[in-house]
């Protein structure tokens, strides 16, 4: 057993101790909004917050993080209002969305360092990769979600989903039995 704190709860990890974190979360835990691209560290895509380290979740095993407290982009705020998640709305920065759950952890990992990073900053933090081409509207964003943190600016607020983000996990369609059919 690998014992982890995920989303502030406990979690014993009947696996492996070499599963990569990426992998638990997403299949034992169905944390899926942590996305898996590249599976070597590269892409950015599996970025999740690790004892408040932005860390790509593909490249360390459970084993390596046992004792931590982990945070995914379905933990990061009750109501997706978190100063990143609402400068990237207003910004309008996503497309696909595929890279975005890890962008958005980085971030939110870059602005409780820095209060105000300045490009070079942003762009060292966020070397992520996007087959979109999200980058000029990215280091706006992230220096409006700084702006924001800090209490500078406001954006308009948006609907809540009204849904818990621990349900909304739970509720994944590719994972639900297929109901059987009656016997003709
Ligand atoms: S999937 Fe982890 S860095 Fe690309
Ligand atoms: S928004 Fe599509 S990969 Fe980044």
């Amino acid at each position: 057993m690998t014992r982890l704190t995920v989303n502030n709860a406990p979690i014993q990890y009947a696996l492996s101790p070499d599963t990569p974190l990426a992998v638990a979360l997403r299949d034992a835990s169905n944390l899926t909004g942590t996305k898996i691209a590249c599976s070597n560290g590269e892409c950015g895509a599996c970025t999740v917050d690790i004892d408040g380290r932005a860390v790509r979740s593909c490249a360390v095993t459970i084993a390596s993080v046992e004792g931590s407290f982990v945070t995914t982009i379905e933990g990061l705020a009750r109501d997706r209002d978190h100063p990143v998640q609402q400068a990237f709305l207003a910004a309008n920065v996503s497309q696909c969305g595929y890279c975005i759950p890890g962008l958005v952890m980085a971030a939110a990992v870059l602005i409780r360092e820095v209060r105000d990073p300045d490009e070079a900053a942003i762009r060292r933090a966020m070397s992520h990769h996007c087959r979109c081409g999200i980058q000029p509207r990215l280091v706006e964003a992230v220096r409006r979600a700084a702006a924001i943190e800090r209490g500078d600016e406001t954006v308009s607020p948006v609907a809540s989903p009204d849904i818990d983000a621990r349900d909304a996990a739970k509720a994944v369609p590719a994972l639900t039995a297929p109901k059987r059919r009656p016997q003709s």
